[in-house]
């Protein structure tokens, strides 16, 4: 329940704004707005309402944890709070910097097929500039650059689960993460989203008329609280076709990263 709003009048009494007791750490278009929204559901949980950018910015980082305690939402003391930031997963000191603060936290991680990903992250960034007026390239012209793949792409380096979960082990065992499968989260919302009750060691509470699916948008909408409402225009947004040899070239790269990353959380997804 998001009581962020609250913020300019005065808190509800018996609440207080407290550290979070989990993260979800991204990854950045794997569907973390609709794991926050979707969890936000729940009377236990209370979500912040932006990004936060603590733990992977450093000019945030050093305001210290009275300044991101402050950021969280109020909360009694039976909830639980989170925040999102999706930037974190591919942070190389974010795993060290929340251990640091709570090396018990549970963190939520939401990964969908990495190719999908990179056109999901791509679609973001290509709107974001026409917005700004910036110059926008088709998408094969940043994939690939005379005829190899461009890995200094960041669209791409971001989509190396096993690059960034190794570093994320280093510091976490692996029951302290829970994987939501993002491509399962937009099929059908409640299995995963009872999937994380569980982890969180929260009664059931999400049920299935908290979800509808809304046949103009194409996903999932939410009902809660007797609203109903579906997520921002930017989520769900329709993707470029791209050029089927570039897109195989892509695949073909990421299934072994993938193959990594199945070995490191010992489970696999459904990939292409
Ligand atoms: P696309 O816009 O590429 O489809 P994030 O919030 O991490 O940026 O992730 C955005 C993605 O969340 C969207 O990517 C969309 O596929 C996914 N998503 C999952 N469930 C959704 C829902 N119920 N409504 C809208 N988008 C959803």
């Amino acid at each position: 329940v998001n009581m962020s709003e609250d913020a300019s009048t005065s808190p509800p009494p018996g609440t207080n704004k407290r550290l979070p007791q989990s993260i979800i750490i991204g990854v950045r278009k794997g569907g973390t707005r609709a794991l926050l929204e979707m969890l936000d559901i729940h009377p236990e949980v209370a979500a912040a309402a932006t990004e936060v950018h603590f733990f992977d910015w450093d000019e945030n980082y050093g305001k210290g944890f009275e300044w991101y305690r402050d950021l969280m939402p109020y909360s009694y003391p039976d909830q639980i709070t989170i925040e999102k930031t999706p930037g974190y997963f591919t942070s190389a000191l974010a795993p060290e910097r929340i251990s640091a603060m709570n090396s018990s936290i549970k963190l939520l991680l939401i990964l969908r097929d990495p190719t999908e990903r990179v056109i999901s992250d791509y679609t973001q960034v290509y709107f974001n500039r026409l917005e700004n007026h910036k110059p926008v390239q088709a998408i094969e012209n940043l994939l690939v650059r005379n005829g190899v793949l461009n890995m200094r792409y960041k669209a791409i380096q971001r989509s190396l689960y096993d690059v960034h979960m190794r570093n994320w082990l280093r510091h976490f065992p692996l029951d302290q993460i829970h994987i939501v499968d993002g491509d399962a989260l937009i099929r059908d919302p409640l299995p995963e989203l009872q999937k994380v009750e569980d982890f969180l060691n929260l009664p059931p509470r999400i049920v299935s008329s908290n979800f509808y699916f809304n046949q103009t948008k194409g996903f999932y909408c939410i009902r809660s609280d007797g609203r109903e409402r579906c997520l921002h225009e930017s989520k769900g947004r329709p993707h470029p076709m791209v050029n089927n040899s570039v897109l195989q070239q892509l695949r073909a790269f990421l299934r072994e990263h993938n193959r990594t990353f199945f070995r490191l959380v010992r489970r696999t997804f459904n990939w292409q």
